[in-house]
Order: C-alpha cells, then structure tokens, then sequence
C-alpha cells in the first residue's frame, strides 16, 4: 500500500536527495565493530547526505540531530536513529542465550518492551535486535546473542521479541522499530569462526535456518539487517536471491534492508569487484541502507549516469526508508522522541531492575546437584571463591554497549544483600585465565580479565585459606564477557586452565563444591560434570547478576531454566544438536559395532542434550494421550501428558512435545521440538498439560521447497528434554 505522504516527498526530491537517505553513519558513540568510523557527520546530516545516524544517545543530542536534519536540508527529513539494544538498554537483562533458556514467551517479550521504553526514552527509534540465528556450533561466540539451535524455539523467541519492540503502535512514544538480523545464515559460519563463508543445502536452510527470520517478518518486523557472511557463494548484502527473491517475493517482506557495518565496502575482500560495483551489486540485490561504509553515497550517481543502477531502484529503496520513518510518526513529529523528561521517569526504575532479577533467575540452568548441596541455608558458612565472584564488569555480558558494568550487581553483593546471616569469605582464587595475550583480545572494551599481581601459586593458596571454616564452597568461575560475542570465537570451549586447576583444588578439600558457571556459550565441562559437585549454569546474567544468582542459590528461586544449545563432550563432537539424522547405519544404543556412524573415542550424544535443566524438586511424567491417533491433512491433535511434582519445593517444568516424522521424502530428523509449555506446579501437584500439535507443525520443506505434510505414520515424544522417552504413534491420512 502507498502512503500519499511518502509519494508526494518521493517527487520533490533529487537522485541525490534519495541517495542520501540511503547512508546511514555513525559518530562512533557506541560501540565501533569495525574499522571506519564516519568522519564529518554534521556537514553530512546539513548536506542532506545522511538517512540514519547510530551511536548517539540522549533526548538532548538527538533533538540537535534532528534538528540538523530538519532545519539544514531542503527538504527537512528527520533521521532514524538506530542502536544495538539487544538484551536491554540500561536494564541489562541476561544474554539472549540466557533469556531463551527461561522458556517463558512472555517474559522475553516484557523485557523487549522494557528495551523499546528506555531506549525510546533516550532518543532511539529503531533496534538492531532480534537477533535470530540458528547456531550450532558453540565455538562461534555470537551463539550468546540468539536463541540457540532449534528453529521452533527460535521462531517464537523472535516473534516475542518483535512484539516486544514494536508492539501495537509504531507511533507511540515507547515503540521503536525491530531489525531482524543477521539475514541470513551467520549462525553457520564454517568452523565457528566468526564471519567466515557459509554453505548449506536450501531444504537445510529452509526447514533448520531460515523459520526464525521469517517468524520475525510475520510478526512485522519492519527492518532486516544483511549478514556478512556469503551464501551460496554471493555476501549477504549483495545476494538478490536472498534481499528480494526469498525475502519480498516469497515472504512478501515490505520494510527495509540495511546492512550490516561496512559489509558492503567487504565484498570487495570477498572477491567482488571495486567499491563501485559492489554498492551497485547491492542495491540492485535490494540492500536499501548502507551502514556507515557510504559506498552508496559515494558511488550510486555515478552508476546511475552509467546505466548499471536505475534511478527507479533508488527511488525504491529511499521509498521504503520514507515508509519507515512515516509509520513511526516522525514527519509528523520529529523531537517526540527528545522529551528530557522521560529518562528520569522511564530507565533503570524499579520496575525494570525487578524484572531483570527476575529474567536472570528463570535463566539459569542447574547442571547438576550433588547431594542436593543446593539450595544453601541463609546462615551457611560460605568460601566464596573465584575470578568472577566479585567482577562488576563481566556480568552484563556481551552486547551490552548502553549498559554501564558498574551499576551490576556482583555476586558477592548478592550473597550479603540476600543472606546477610550467612558467614561469607571471598578469595579470588585464580585468574580468569594467566594468558596475557589472550586477555589483551579479550580487554578490548573493558578490563574483563584482569590478571593478578599476585602469582597463581598464591591466589589459591588464598581460595584455599578462606575455605577452612567453610561449610560449602561457591566458586564463581567461567568466561570474562568478551571470551564469547562478536569475534569471540574459539577453538577450545572449555573453562581456562587457570580456573579448572583451582576447582581441582577445591574438590580436593572434601567440602561440597558449588560452580556458578558463567559463559556466553554452550562450554565443554566433560572433566567438571564427572567431578562430585553441583554446577549452576548462569551464562552473563545483566544488571541483577548477583542479586538473582543469591535468589537462587539460596533457594528463594527454584531454578527452572532449560538449555537452549546442546553442550557438547568435546569440540570434536561438534556440530551436536537435538535434531540429526538418523543415517543409514544409526549407532548401536548399547555395544560397539564397527561400520556405524559413530566415533571410536566418544558417544554421538551430547554431554548435555538440548531441553535439559534440573530443578530442586523433581517431576513425573504420568499418562501421555493423544486426542486421536488418526488425523486428516489440516487437522490439529491435542497431545495431553499428566505432570507430577514429586519432590519437596514447588518448582516450574517445561514440557516439551517433540515429533519424529517416521516416513518422508525426504530423511526426518530424530526428533524435532514442536510445542513447549512451562507449567508451575506446588509439591505434589499434578497438573493436566496439553499441548496442541498445529497443522503447520507435522510440515516441513520438500525437495521442491514447497511447505508440505505428507501422510503416514508420526511418532511423538513427550519429557523434561530432548532425550524425552514417553512415546506416542499417530497416523496423518
Ligand atoms: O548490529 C550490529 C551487528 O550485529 C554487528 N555489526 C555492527 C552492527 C551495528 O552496531
């Protein structure tokens, strides 16, 4: 549908006009993930060569862009302002990997629209969240930005999350626009190192990849953000069959593209031609905006008075850009988002900090619970240890430029605002890791790892001293923020050395051991999960850290989160996910077989499988009913399974429904997640659980890649995880 408005600006307007729409830049205020920087933004904005502007916060500042834009240039267009809001704005909330552990739908949106009040409040109109990518290899560190490694799952976080953000009403004061990123297929970059090619069938991409974007589109998100990896041989930013044949013919998506940093200026690395051609190449793909590399400014008149762009094709891209800033309101108003007011009232209150103690809580995920050590008493004495016990700037985790590390809480001040009868002595105990040349890559924003004065020898000495009047001992050990995110990729996903020698020690005093684990990814704990000791898995958790962590290491939170990403035993085992084949030759369950698909020095199963996380309580799977075990093409099944809370603490389950379609043409996964619900349930309750398996749900993509169900027979599965044994069989006719 046009809009009169966008139309009627579109004819007063010059090519270059357009082409200045097209620009987005950055003064650098944020966080610069590239080289460039853009130099001389003012004189841009007046000269009406800037559409956008990210990096740039405050209702005061962004006033004075607008009013650069509005006031300078002929035809007064206000600016989009964008910014990388991606798991809270001020209130930091866990990682997204941490968030979409929690399983809780509409928590995560209430935390986007917690994002889109505070953010809005200092001026952004449009977030470059969600970020949606399927991962399933833990050695790429943006795993922590998604939601791990099921499309199901996935495609309902992204969904939450642009409701979140966008909600009813662009216009309001408190919405701004989503980006779904990065399109497409940046989560399966080749050995998990970050913005390396990426290469897989369509019917993989189809049924394994693409469903959390297109959920996102479907849920309105008015912007998509290009990836920088290629596909299918082409960059993201300039692959016409992605920005245009799947992504407007197909998915009928009408907002804008933009891509990614200086993505465009780097297909000229990748082996695309000159800047010239490769903005060329892009916009004729459908990139609409270039994010800060100002190819397109520099370069798409040129091509214009050369025939190799049409006019027709930037009047289209600036179009879609007008649209966006019409339907948030901004011709109408282009300071309604610069009230002075609003940050007092609306970021970092009360309400917000409490939902983010609440989020982090629901994100941890109990590993394990040796003699239910956990949860502690509130007067238990505590040896609380390790290189992250009393870190204020490793808890927000990764992505979280607008947050401050110094407003976290650590886990330190957690225990004593928590349990201020519990006898607590902390000692650091180990470096998070001794490499200074590691710590140098990962310090880049921040000092996250911080390497003692004191030697090694001596830091556990000191762990070791503050254990000996110790009933139990917490050590709070892991990954410093920047060991995962953005180029965080690495080849050994295992706690550091330094920190693994120190839980060594601690095992060997004889007290129970607690690890609050922290990470940004899926970690390899094979030798930590053999030892005799609880393990409470708590990823970076935001602002709340120590404060939720204390919840529920003491019990006033029974821990209900579940895992979002396979962990794997070795990184040899990787990629390991819920959803493989079974292949011709499955491995044998019990006794070794040569010629089966197997490795000879570890099982094919994941040390921790998809779904899993244990409670305090425990719970009984009971009667698993199908409405009916036959059903018509376009029918939808109710599956109901009776839950028990059998143990002492009420507590929270997620039943989760997975499907094995026996037959197909083409080879089924195992099994696949298609519904969830988190249920609570008081000690000894038992609650009715149904789930509704949807038409869409027993479909898939064909060879032809046409969304098809195909009759036969269908087994599904029904448990706290993916490993879930209650079995059912129904037929589709
Ligand atoms: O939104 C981000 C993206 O995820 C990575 N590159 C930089 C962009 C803008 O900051």
């Amino acid at each position: 549908q046009a809009i009169p408005e966008v139309e009627a600006l579109l004819k007063k307007m010059t090519l270059e006009e357009k082409i200045g729409q097209l620009n987005l830049l950055t003064p650098g205020g944020g966080v610069a993930t590239g080289s460039v920087v853009s130099k001389n933004v003012e004189d841009k904005i007046k000269a009406g060569n800037v559409g956008g502007l990210f990096g740039v916060a405050g209702p005061e500042k962004i006033r004075q862009a607008q009013e650069l834009a509005v006031k300078n240039t002929r035809l007064g267009i206000p600016l989009l302002i964008g910014s990388d809001v991606i798991h809270g704005y001020k209130t930091t909330f866990p990682i997204p990997l941490g968030l979409s552990s929690s399983w809780d739908m509409e928590l995560i949106k209430k935390t986007a629209q917690i994002a889109a009040q505070e953010a809005t409040a200092d001026g952004i109109n449009w977030n470059f969240s969600p970020m949606v990518d399927i991962a399933r290899d833990p050695r790429w560190g943006r795993i922590a930005e998604g939601a791990g490694e099921d499309p199901y799952l996935g495609s309902q976080i992204a969904k939450a999350m642009v409701q979140g953000y966008q909600q009813e009403d662009l216009t309001a004061e408190n919405t701004m626009i989503a980006t779904v990123k990065h399109f497409a297929l940046y989560g399966a970059s080749e050995g998990g190192r970050d913005y390396n090619t990426t290469d897989m069938s369509r019917v993989k991409m189809f049924n394994d990849y693409l469903p959390p974007y297109k959920a996102a589109i479907d849920a309105g998100a008015e912007s998509v953000m290009s990836s920088f990896n290629d596909v299918d041989g082409v960059p993201a930013s300039g692959n016409k069959w992605l920005l245009t044949t799947l992504l407007r013919d197909r998915w009928g998506f009408d907002g804008f593209v933009v891509s990614d940093y200086t993505s465009v200026n780097e297909m000229i690395a990748h082996g695309m031609g000159d800047l010239q051609a490769v903005s060329a190449l892009s916009i004729n793909a459908g990139l609409d905006m270039d994010m800060v590399g100002e190819g397109f400014l520099t370069t798409l008149k040129k091509s214009v008075e050369e025939g190799k762009v049409t006019e027709e094709t930037i009047t289209q891209a600036c179009r879609r850009i007008l649209e966006a800033k019409y339907r948030l309101g901004l011709f109408e108003d282009p300071y309604k988002y610069s009230d002075s007011k609003r940050p007092q009232r609306d970021i970092l209150t009360d309400a917000n900090k409490a939902i983010a103690r609440e989020a982090a809580r629901k994100s941890f995920v109990l590993l394990k619970n040796e003699n239910n050590t956990l949860p502690l008493a509130k007067n238990a004495k505590i040896a609380l240890v390790g290189p992250l016990a009393d870190s204020k700037n490793n808890m927000l985790g990764t992505w979280a430029p607008t947050g401050n590390p110094q407003l976290s809480v650590s886990i330190l001040t957690g225990f004593k605002n928590v349990a201020p009868q519990a006898e607590i002595t902390y000692a650091k105990g180990a470096n998070i890791s001794n490499d200074s040349a590691f710590a140098k890559k990962v310090n880049v924003f921040g000092p996250r790892i911080e390497i003692s004065e004191e030697s090694p020898e001596a830091l556990l000495e000191g762990a070791l001293a503050a254990t000996t009047e110790a009933d139990v001992i917490v050590a709070v050990v892991g990954e410093a923020t920047e060991m995962s995110g953005e180029a965080g990729s690495r080849t050994d996903i295992s706690i550091p050395n330094s920190q693994k020698q120190l839980i060594r020690e601690l095992v060997k005093t004889g007290k129970p051991v607690v690890l609050v684990l922290m990470s940004g990814r899926p970690l390899v704990i094979t030798e930590e999960m053999d030892l005799p000791i609880s393990i409470l898995q708590v990823w970076h958790p935001g602002i709340e850290a120590g404060n939720a962590v204390a919840d529920v290491v003491f019990g006033d939170y029974n821990p209900s989160g579940k895992l979002t990403a396979s962990w794997p035993r070795s990184v040899g085992q990787i990629p390991v996910y819920h959803s493989m084949k079974n292949t011709g030759r499955p491995a044998p369950s019990a006794e070794f077989e040569k010629f089966k698909s197997q490795y000879l020095d570890s099982p094919n199963a994941p040390l921790l499988p998809f779904g899993y996380g244990l409670s305090y309580t425990s719970f009984e799977y009971g009667k698993l009913s199908l409405a009916k075990k036959e059903i018509n093409f376009g029918e939808s099944l109710e599956v109901q399974v009776d839950v028990t809370n059998t143990g002492d603490h009420d507590g929270e389950e997620v039943v989760q429904l997975y499907l094995h379609d026996v037959v197909r043409s083409l080879t089924p996964p195992v099994r696949t997640l298609k519904g969830f619900e988190k249920v609570f349930l008081k000690k000894g309750e038992t609650k009715t659980v149904t789930l509704t398996l949807e038409p869409d749900d027993l479909k898939f993509y064909n060879g032809a890649l046409e969304f098809v169900a195909e009759p036969g027979q269908f087994e599904i599965f029904v448990g706290g995880n993916s490993n879930a044994s209650l079995k059912e069989t129904f037929t589709l006719n």
